[in-house]
């Protein structure tokens, strides 16, 4: 297991400057990963602050753990954003630490650098590694075992809706043959059975991203069900908010924030469906800050390129619930 890797956090500074930190605050991260944000927002609070940082990754918990273990305000806990609220280590935590609710909630989507540096974690096409591609190295399927069960269709489908890869039927043609001749089993044997299909030179020369780069994303989207329960964990999250509390959530593709913005839109009281009139009066439980989302500064995507599709949007609890005049 890689002990050395750090995750630079994206969009630290507005995360600090919009998801500010009261006194006695209480914090939720739920995408702990390798602490890059949690260290920062600790650093900048005083002793009585607590902080509960949840990651489903058992390595990522415990390199945090070994960096940052020594912070007394700082308790790690291992779950998903899906399933957390009902564990019972978290229902005693908050009655114990956070009974009003929290002060901010903080949700980075995604991967991180962890899981394409170690490539023992099977996310990179850059270097050879299993076919793993789960973030939970302890439950699930790996990303060969969940391809052994699909059928080109359904391949092709995950990598076309999750890829956003045109060429998904060909891809999933040439990486079931891949499979059926018995090569199949490294990052590396996905990725050429992908440039069987699209050669990767001419992407190269032209400068376009590597044509596996989709290929990748897709399957490793639907390996770790990323998307399916988003949008109910964006309303947990905001259940567990103090008024006057702030939810801030980080999305690296379209997918995600197109659930991430319709999510707090809807629980701004926007109606966003067909029509002008909602079916029903919406509840207004939070006041967007910046509607359009916050993006990286072009010095931020210079020094760390990764940051360059995040987008991080923000709502705000509200006293109380009122009810949307239509
Ligand atoms: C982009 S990284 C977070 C990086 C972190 N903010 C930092 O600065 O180091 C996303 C983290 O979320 C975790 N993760 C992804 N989906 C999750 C889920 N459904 N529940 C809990 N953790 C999840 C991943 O394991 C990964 O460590």
């Amino acid at each position: 297991m890689a002990t050395h890797i750090v995750h630079v956090p994206v969009l630290l500074t507005e995360v600090l400057e919009h998801l500010p930190v009261p006194l006695r605050g209480r914090v939720l991260d739920l995408t702990l990963g390798l602490g890059g944000h949690a260290q920062a927002i600790l650093a900048q609070v005083g002793p009585e602050i607590r902080y509960l940082g949840v990651d489903r990754d058992p390595h990522a918990r415990e390199m945090t753990k070994g960096r940052l273990g020594s912070d007394a305000r700082l308790t790690i806990m291992a779950g998903t954003y899906e399933e957390v609220w009902d564990d019972p280590a978290f229902q005693a935590w908050c009655h114990l630490q956070a009974p009003k609710g929290f002060d901010v909630v903080l949700m980075d989507l995604g991967i991180s650098t962890l899981h394409l540096k170690d490539v023992s974690r099977g996310f990179s096409f850059m270097d050879e590694g299993p076919l793993d591609m789960r973030m939970d190295t302890d439950h699930g399927l790996t990303a060969l075992e969940w391809i052994q069960e699909q059928t080109e269709e359904t391949l092709a489908d995950a990598i076309f809706r999750f890829g956003e890869e045109r060429a998904s039927r060909p891809i999933a043609r040439a990486i079931l043959k891949a499979l059926e001749a018995g090569r199949l089993s490294t990052t590396r044997d996905l990725a050429a059975a992908v440039y069987a299909v699209i050669p990767r030179e001419p992407a190269k020369r032209k400068g376009l991203s590597d044509p596996a780069t989709r290929t990748f994303q897709g399957i490793r989207i639907a390996v770790n069900g990323e998307l399916e329960g988003l949008g109910a964990a964006i309303n947990a999250a905001i259940s567990h908010l103090r008024p006057e509390g702030r939810i801030g959530v980080i999305s690296f593709h379209s997918l995600e924030d197109r659930i991430v913005k319709q999510t707090l839109r809807r629980l701004a009281g926007i109606h966003d469906g067909p029509g002008r009139i909602p079916p029903s009066p919406l509840p207004k439980l939070l006041r967007l800050i910046y509607g359009g989302g916050i993006a990286p500064t072009e010095d931020e995507i210079r020094a760390n390129p990764p940051s360059r599709s995040a987008r991080l949007r923000i709502g705000e609890r509200l006293q109380a619930e009122a009810p949307r005049v239509p």
